[in-house]
This record gives structure tokens, C-alpha cells and sequence, in this order.
């Protein structure tokens, strides 16, 4: 993950989509049209200075791949210091600067292809499912689509209207089923949680999930890892599974120094510019302690969730408290979230260009 490139583009809506939630609308200047295409699914970082201090947060585009549309869904979190700036200060003109898309939880849309993807969603995670959707029922003719959408009540429930009209446009091709947990309903079954047994339940009746070519998940961690495992008992080649972690959660890593950490001499790379640190065992990741000499080293949710802060560890070792996005295959081949790890060899060598 190489230094993030921002650049600053204007708003030119925002709307209210639920109670806690915007759609956000940038203008993509002339010139950079290419530059912010995006696959259905992915991300971009966007920065901004509130209240004296630099933010920067990752938002998953909701808009259609070609539509010429840069839109990204914002829920308001608790604490959360850009979703709240979102959702009650940010409005037209304003220019945020911001990256372009990245991001590997994608649907690589083929015209030819006739295909049952079926998406597991809780709350925000919505958001870049939203794009795949909206992607795949208009550029892939021949396959349809499922979303099993677990929320609270019916006023948290992100895109409503949105989905709604995909469901009236698209008869056959698009099917949903709300799960609120919250709220009762008449049918039982679409009370209560996105857990193991939920989903077993609406496998083995309403949902066609044997026809299945292609899973997305998308949620907090409790609910993705629920689904996995379902899907894994289902005999589901983990490969057609693609999931993404949606508000990871949990308090931040304490910041003190454990047994095993110890003093090192970092060397690292961003960009082929090398800086060498040295650092004690002071409980901070190593990420903290990059930015105040590289301020350019990317990063986003600063919780194991983004993999933004991901680089490749060419000598020594480090420890990670968190990870929520990288394959066992890349943390094996040296990879790491820089803002999850910690020293633990005297000398470690890393690079972000990778
Ligand atoms: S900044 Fe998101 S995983 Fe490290």
C-alpha cells in the first residue's frame, strides 16, 4: 500500500438517508474522471481537518460502477469524530479531499456471466454492497441477486428507498429480505439477528441459497464470522466468499508496552524513500510512530478493519493485537497492519510498497 494520493473534490449533495445517515455526493473534477472510476464495492479515504485535528476515515462507495457518480454512504457512529462532522456540518461546496477508490471487496462485473450472487449485510455494510447490486442488475442482464439486510428497526435501514426501487424495476433478478431485530413482524423468522441460526433458518426456507455462485459479506465482525462458518458447514469453497469488516469495533489496543515487545530499530520504506527509527516499547503501534517522521504513510481505521496501513515486513518480527482484513496467505508471505503491530525483533525492516 503505497503514500495515499488526495485530491480535493467539492461536495455537491448531501442527503439525509435515515435518521443517522448521508449520502454524500462528490463532483470529480475535469481531468480525473478515470482516476475516481471505480469497481463495484471498493472504498475511498477521505480527510479532513475538524476541530484542529487532521481525520482521516475510509467510506465505501454506494453508486453505480459507470454511472459517473462519486456517492459514499456515511452512518453516524458513536464518537465517531467524521461521521458526526458528516452527518450534521458537512454540506454542498465544501471540498474534502480525497483518495481514489481502492479495495479488494469487489464484483468483477461480466456482461456474459449468469450468476446468483447472494450478499449477507448488516447495517452500513450496505454501502458497497449498494454499488454491486445497482452494478450487477444493470450491467450483467442475465444474473440476479440476493440480499439478506439485518438492522435494528425499520428507520435505521440504510438505501430503503433505494432498494425498493431496484426490487420494482428488477421482478425475478433482485430479491431482499429485511431482518430487523428490533422490530416485530408478522413472520417470525424476519425477527432477530444475522447469528448461525437466523441464516440456517432462512437457507433451508426462503432464500435460495443452493443456487448460490458467489457470497459477499459485510458487517460487523459477530455477523460475518457467523456466516462464514455457516457457509463453511454448507460446503461453500471459502474462495467464493468475499467478505469485508464493517465498524470492527472494540476499544483500541492498550497503549502499553507487553513481554514481548522490545526496543527496535525500524527501518522504513514509503514511496523508495527509506527513514530509519528507533523506538521504544512504549505500547504505541508502529504506525504511530512512522507518522511522526513519514506523515505521509497511508492509513484509515486505525482498528485492523482497512487494511489502508498494510506493508511488507522484509526483515525481523512483528506482533499484530488485530486483524480483520488480511488473508492468513499474505500475514504468511510477511504482510501487515502496521497500525496493529509491534515489534518484537531488535531490528525490523518494512516497506509500504507493496
Ligand atoms: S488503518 Fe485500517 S487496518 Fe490499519
Amino acid at each position: 500500500m503505497q503514500a495515499a494520493e488526495f485530491h480535493k473534490l467539492t461536495v455537491s449533495s448531501v442527503e439525509a438517508i435515515t435518521e443517522e445517515s448521508v449520502r454524500v455526493t462528490f463532483k470529480v473534477p475535469d481531468g480525473l474522471e478515470a482516476a475516481f472510476t471505480h469497481v463495484p464495492g471498493q472504498h475511498v479515504i477521505v480527510r479532513a481537518t475538524i476541530g484542529g485535528e487532521m481525520v482521516r476515515r475510509s467510506y465505501s462507495i454506494c453508486s453505480r460502477a459507470g454511472s459517473g457518480s462519486l456517492q459514499v454512504g456515511i452512518k453516524r457512529l458513536p464518537g465517531g469524530v467524521f461521521s458526526s462532522f458528516a452527518n450534521t456540518e458537512l454540506k454542498k461546496g465544501d471540498v474534502i479531499e480525497v483518495t481514489r477508490p481502492t479495495g479488494e471487496f469487489t464484483v468483477a462485473i461480466d456482461p456474459g456471466n449468469r450468476r446468483h450472487h447472494i450478499a449477507i449485510v448488516a447495517g452500513s455494510g450496505i454501502t458497497p454492497v449498494l454499488s454491486m447490486i445497482e452494478s450487477v442488475l444493470a450491467d450483467e442482464p442475465e444474473s440476479r441477486f440476493t440480499l439478506v439486510f439485518g438492522n435494528k428497526d425499520g428507520r435505521s435501514v440504510m438505501f430503503l428507498d433505494d432498494l425498493g426501487r431496484l426490487k420494482n424495476h428488477n421482478p425475478g433478478r433482485f430479491a431482499l429480505f429485511n431482518i430487523l431485530s428490533r422490530e416485530s413482524n408478522a413472520m417470525p423468522m424476519f425477527e432477530g439477528r444475522l447469528d448461525e441460526d437466523k441464516l440456517v433458518q432462512l437457507f433451508t426456507t426462503v432464500v435460495d441459497a443452493a443456487s448460490a455462485t458467489d457470497w459477499y459479506l459485510c458487517g460487523p465482525a459477530g455477523m460475518v464470522e457467523a456466516a462464514r462458518s455457516v457457509l463453511a458447514r454448507g460446503g461453500v469453497p471459502p474462495e467464493k466468499v468475499n467478505d469485508e469488516l464493517f465498524y470492527a469495533g472494540g476499544d483500541a489496543p492498550p497503549r502499553v508496552a507487553v513481554d514481548d515487545e522490545v526496543g527496535s530499530t525500524i527501518k522504513v520504506t514509503i514511496g523508495g524513500r527509506t527513514s530509519n527509527l528507533v523506538i521504544d516499547p512504549d505500547g504505541a503501534p508502529i504506525l504511530d510512530h512512522v507518522l511522526a517522521v513519514r506523515p505521509e504513510a497511508p492509513f484509515s481505521c486505525r482498528s485492523g478493519a482497512c487494511a489502508s496501513c498494510r506493508a511488507q515486513v522484509t526483515e525481523g518480527e512483528v506482533r499484530m493485537d488485530k486483524n480483520w482484513s488480511l488473508e492468513r496467505s499474505e500475514v504468511a508471505a510477511g504482510q501487515i497492519l502496521t497500525c496493529q503491530s509491534h515489534p518484537v525483533s531488535d531490528t525490523v525492516e518494512l516497506t509500504y510498497d507493496v
